[in-house]
């Protein structure tokens, strides 16, 4: 399965910046992902359309937005419609990252609604999950998986499959610096693989992630584990040279 290398550049980056961490990352890659792998950029709304344009000269790579509204239009202040996210030229968006779980108050019931309407207009969507320390701790890690799963994918057949990726972020990981020891990045990746098994009733090519404090460091032993497919990257995304580092390692 291809590798998807995507980064999340969460409030953070002008256009104009966005613009130019783009054409540096173009340059140090020479203009494409390596083989196999795919570069994928969530930008913050204000730089969707300059990213997807910075985008259109690399030639492996999309842009997708950080969050939605699931409605076509409509009183929602503050809010963005898929058809506004795919006219700044983005074709993916985030569900259910942990800051918005945890900062923005979205439960799992709104996560599901969000990558329905998603789906249904169009856009590809990374689906994120993952357990907070204490969850961790009380050795919840399989029933927060399986409740974060199967209500965000209540109603979704195996049609929509091309067009998911689930990333796994374990909530206490995310911008710590303290990655995920390889056997929970293992065990957490092949329930997910089980629980995606579970719901579509068959084996299916869902790509599942790792992030949390994804690094040049530790980039290729994660990439090397059985059933990731890619790296979700915050912090050292933001930067092109070591996104670069990442992306090809
Ligand atoms: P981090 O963020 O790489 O800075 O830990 C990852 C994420 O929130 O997607």
């Amino acid at each position: 399965m291809r590798k998807l290398m995507a980064a999340n550049w969460k409030m953070y980056k002008t256009s104009t910046e966005a613009t130019a961490t783009i054409e540096k990352l173009s340059t140090l890659l020479g203009g494409s992902a390596p083989a196999g792998r795919e570069v994928l950029i969530f930008a913050p709304f204000t730089a969707l359309e300059a990213a997807a344009t910075a985008m259109r000269t690399f030639h492996n790579g999309s842009v997708g937005a950080q969050n939605m509204y699931p409605a076509e239009e409509g009183a929602f202040t503050g809010e963005i419609s898929p058809a506004m996210i795919k006219s700044c030229g983005a074709s993916w968006v985030l569900a259910g990252h942990s800051e918005r779980r945890h900062l923005l108050g979205e439960n799992d019931d709104f996560i599901g609604r969000k990558l329905r309407f998603a789906l249904e207009k169009n856009l590809n969507v990374m689906l994120c999950v993952g357990e907070t320390l204490e969850e961790r701790e009380r050795g919840e890690l399989p029933i927060v998986l399986e409740r974060q799963i199967t209500l965000a994918l209540a109603g979704v057949t195996a049609e929509a499959l091309p067009h998911l990726a689930l990333a796994y972020e374990p909530v206490w990981a995310i911008g710590t610096g303290r990655t995920a020891e390889m056997d929970d990045i293992q065990e957490a990746h092949s329930l997910l693989k089980s629980l995606v098994k579970k719901h579509f009733g068959k084996d299916c090519k869902v790509p599942i992630l790792y992030g949390g404090s994804v690094k040049a460091e530790n980039a290729s032993a994660i990439l090397a584990l059985d059933n990731v497919d890619g790296v979700l990257v915050g912090g050292a995304s933001l930067q092109a040279e070591s996104f670069t580092k990442i992306v090809t390692a």
